[in-house]
């Protein structure tokens, strides 16, 4: 196992009722600015319940923060912080809202130039704002982690960022707010969730003894609750444990120690920043490309997921990377995504632009850093 540390402040307040613990768990006296997104938090009744909660705090809201928030966006947000004299962050609403959220906190402190800088060069980050979370949405774990996705539609980029400064002081998980959630955002949220383990666990074998049954875990517990919603989808315990299986997909938990992918993401994104594609559904579309294109570096490791998420137990070890293939995509379908290249209009165009552009960067994905530009086309054109 390789060396590590691992710190994770992040408070979480789970269940059914908790957005009305807010004034205990803010700082009092703190001047907030609530952020959240197009809308929904309004219609479910979210928005109300939050504005109750905080009647005796001095509060600026800001919406219109989009799924995949866009840069220009938050920027305007971290006007009205300087401006207003924002103390704390309050974001009520998905990933995006949050992972928004967590960019206006650094960006409001961040002494460069350029706050974008920070996504596109890693430029460091040296404060930031407190910042909490109502998160509505199980998919991301972002209310448990330091990381951040921010896009700029101008450039066409999605890019990452991460820092010990925006953990969230506390994130509510309140399951009874997914149940208005589309059925594409479930979906959408239980292939993130998958492919999060995914990326940390179909690596090479490292004798990660515990890191591996944790991981097996979450996909076990996916795939057995999964079905559960089509059935009944106000079943208050199945969303409570898609919600907290989705959060320790990305806490940090199952990483420690070993390798990670991240390949299917890092592709992924670049079909979201060219074609607007759901995050979910990109992924859902690279994973099977990125194991058939690697499946020599990777064959251990998928196998292993075979046999012991899904059963396979496949003598031949070629025939045994394809079916356990094949089982991943069938349990995609099975929950509402069935991704295709012709329906998010991946044209080979597009492929070759995401290609050049990895390599302007001069970036190589996955755990071995092996996968460039030529390397994506391949992934790309191995894809349904
Ligand atoms: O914007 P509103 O009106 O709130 O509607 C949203 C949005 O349209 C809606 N929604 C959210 N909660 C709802 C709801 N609708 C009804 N009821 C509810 N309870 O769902 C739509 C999608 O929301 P979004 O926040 O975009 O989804 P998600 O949570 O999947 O976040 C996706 C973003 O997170 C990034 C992705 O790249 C993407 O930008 N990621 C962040 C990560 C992190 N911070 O660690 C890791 C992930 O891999 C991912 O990259
Ligand atoms: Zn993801």
């Amino acid at each position: 196992m390789n060396n590590f540390e691992y710190a994770n402040p992040v408070k979480i307040v789970f269940g059914k009722g908790q957005i009305q613990r807010l004034p205990e768990l803010i700082p009092a006296g703190a001047k907030i600015l609530m952020t959240y997104g197009g809308g929904s938090i309004k219609k479910n009744g979210v928005y109300d319940q939050v504005v109750k909660a905080l009647e005796n705090f001095d509060v600026v809201e800001f919406g219109g923060i989009e799924p995949n928030p866009q840069y220009s966006t938050l920027m305007k947000a971290v006007e009205i912080v300087k401006n207003q004299s924002i103390d704390f962050l309050l974001s009520v609403g998905g990933g995006s809202t949050l992972d928004g959220t967590k960019f206006i906190a650094a960006a409001s402190k961040y002494q460069g130039e350029d706050p974008w800088d920070i996504l596109a060069k890693g430029a460091p980050i040296t404060d930031a704002l407190p910042l909490a979370d109502v998160i509505t949405l199980p998919a991301t774990g972002s209310e448990m982690n330091c990381l951040a996705v921010v896009s700029k539609k101008e450039t066409t980029e999605k890019l990452a960022f991460g820092s010990p400064y925006v953990f969230p002081k506390f994130s509510i998980i309140d399951p009874t707010v997914t149940f208005s959630l589309p059925p594409r955002q479930v979906a959408n949220g239980i292939v993130d969730t998958f492919i999060h383990v995914v990326e940390q666990y179909v690596t090479q074998p490292q004798h990660a003894t515990l890191q591996d049954r944790q991981a097996e875990a979450i996909m076990l517990a996916l795939v057995e609750e999964a079905p559960k919603l089509k059935e009944n989808p106000n079943d208050y315990d199945v969303r409570a444990n898609l919600f907290w299986m989705a959060t320790q997909a990305l806490n940090g938990w199952l990483n420690v120690g070993v390798l990670q992918c991240w390949a299917t993401h890092n592709i992924g994104h670049e079909l979201t920043a060219q074609l607007g594609v759901d995050h979910g559904q990109s992924l859902a579309l690279v994973l099977p490309g990125v194991w058939k294109s690697q499946r020599k570096e990777k064959g251990d490791k998928i196998r292993q997921l075979g046999r012991r998420v899904f059963g396979i137990n496949e003598p031949d070890p070629e025939k045994a990377v394809d079916l356990t293939i094949e089982a991943t995509k069938n349990f995609f379908r099975s929950v509402g995504i069935d991704a295709s290249r012709e329906a998010y209009g991946v044209t080979d165009q597009v492929i070759k632009n995401i290609a050049d552009l990895i390599d302007s960067r001069g970036v190589k994905f996955g755990d071995r850093a092996n996968i460039d530009g030529a390397k994506i086309i391949e992934i790309l054109n191995l894809c349904d």
